[in-house]
């Protein structure tokens, strides 16, 4: 009887795409897909360790598959992922095995030789793909546990992620997301950087929008500017993590620039790319961070006005190198912290979304409800529309985190120019 898989999927959007080549991996190997966690005879968990919370919910997890294990003793499990050591050595005991994302293509017997990022994937989106073109980190930013779990930085060579952006466009896809923990980071062995790549993914004939998540402030180069300004295709959206208002933190951080060099690349994006939304990252409560230098980033966020921030309260991660920093921030002082911060940052969603408001835009349907504009922002429709289409919409209200939208054209349109 074939066996059947079932993959659990926690983290950033990075992990959800290594999922999609797990599952081709399985395929392969002649599993198909269980839907049900109680029909699979293979359970993946793919885990992310950048906070402990993420980390202590695959202690609850493994108690959960250790229940369904007593059903059914046949049953595997394997936890894959961002794992650290010494959480793989804790885990040991609630798998049956443990395999580094690196090594995920020894999953199944008849390994795939390449490096994992050459598998091609099981897409869950007919008509919004996610292509990774480098993974792991060298920045070993003090607080994070990314360099020690990805490793480091690795980039799929520019031919190969032509080849499969070119297979996507051919089956109609309309929106490629081009993923790394630092893509502006991007360099293969030929030396190609990102905004060649983005230039040559431009090229590709087709109708589609190309956006990319997440970038780093020290490679935000002024080139890489001018080609989203200069390129029709490429969404005016810029994920970049500012992480502190404060440069003595930004300092104890290993961030690598100052809060008034993040301030020019947005202001210089801002000149070039009027109609770019931004967001961003924020720790609250990084060990001996101060109401004042809280105060910096608080300031910070209310000259920058983002669109969207993820505002983390700071959790001491093992192996890193802040870990042996006392963490003397309490945790409600940095819920406290945390508050204030979403609280600009409504205002702020608020009104950036007013300047759309009577506007005329291009988007692409998520759900027959559901669009979103090529800046990223959620439009909630008044009016079904047909789901992987563009369609040109009127924006009759906004709200904090979403736009009110009227499809004006909901009929099947891939030739709206999307200008
Ligand atoms: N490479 C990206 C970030 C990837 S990790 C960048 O540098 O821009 C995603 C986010 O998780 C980080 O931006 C940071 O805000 C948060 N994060 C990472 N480590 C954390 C920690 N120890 N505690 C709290 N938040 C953390
Ligand atoms: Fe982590 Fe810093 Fe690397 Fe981002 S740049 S993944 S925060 S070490
Ligand atoms: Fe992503 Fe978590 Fe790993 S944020 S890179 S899945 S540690």
């Amino acid at each position: 009887m074939t066996k059947k898989y079932h993959i659990i999927t926690y983290g950033c959007q990075m992990n959800k795409s290594d999922s999609e080549r797990i599952a081709y991996m399985l395929k392969s190997a002649n599993y198909k897909s269980a839907p049900n966690i109680n029909e699979a005879d293979l359970i993946i968990v793919n885990m992310c360790s950048v906070r402990q919370s993420a980390v202590n919910r695959i202690y609850g997890l493994s108690k959960k598959l250790a229940n369904l294990k007593k059903n059914k003793p046949k049953l595997k499990t394997i936890l894959t992922g961002c794992i650290l050591d010494s959480d793989q050595k804790k885990m040991k005991n609630r798998f049956d095995k443990i395999v580094s994302i690196q090594n995920i293509n020894h999953i199944v017997d008849s390994p795939f030789t390449k490096h994992y990022l050459s598998t091609p994937p099981i897409y869950s989106s007919p008509f919004s793909a996610y292509v990774p073109i480098m993974t792991g980190c060298n920045n070993f930013c003090s607080y994070c546990v990314v360099p020690y779990t990805r490793g480091r930085e690795y980039s799929r060579s520019t031919p190969e992620i032509i080849s499969e952006i070119r297979k996507i466009v051919k089956k109609k896809y309309l929106e490629i997301i081009l993923l790394g923990q630092n893509v502006n980071s991007y360099k293969d062995k030929n030396g190609q950087r990102f905004p060649e790549l983005l230039k040559t993914i431009h090229n590709i004939r087709g109708n589609f929008w190309i956006s990319f998540l997440t970038s780093h402030p020290k490679d935000l180069s002024d080139k890489l500017i001018e080609t989203i300004a200069n390129s029709s295709k490429i969404c005016p959206y810029l994920h970049l993590a500012a992480q502190s208002g404060d440069n003595q933190i930004l300092k104890k951080m290993n961030r690598n620039y100052t809060v008034e060099q993040y301030e020019k690349i947005i202001s210089e994006v801002r000149k070039k790319i009027p109609q770019i939304s931004i967001s961003t990252d924020i720790i609250v409560g990084f060990p001996g961070e101060t109401k004042k230098q809280f105060s910096n980033t608080k300031r910070l966020m209310q000259r920058i006005k983002f669109d969207m921030a993820y505002i983390a309260k700071y959790s001491p991660r093992p192996n890193t190198s802040a870990a042996a920093l006392e963490d003397n921030v309490s945790s409600k002082e940095k819920k406290e912290r945390a508050q204030i911060l979403n609280k600009i940052l409504k205002k702020t969603a608020l009104q950036n979304n007013q300047k759309y408001i009577g506007k005329k835009i291009e988007a692409l349907v998520i759900n027959p409800n559901q669009a979103k504009t090529k800046s990223f922002k959620k439009i909630k429709l008044d009016k079904p529309a047909v789901p992987g289409t563009f369609i040109s919409c009127q924006i009759t209200d906004v709200q904090t985190w979403s736009l009110i939208g009227h499809p004006l054209d909901t009929t099947q349109n891939h030739n709206i120019n999307p200008n």
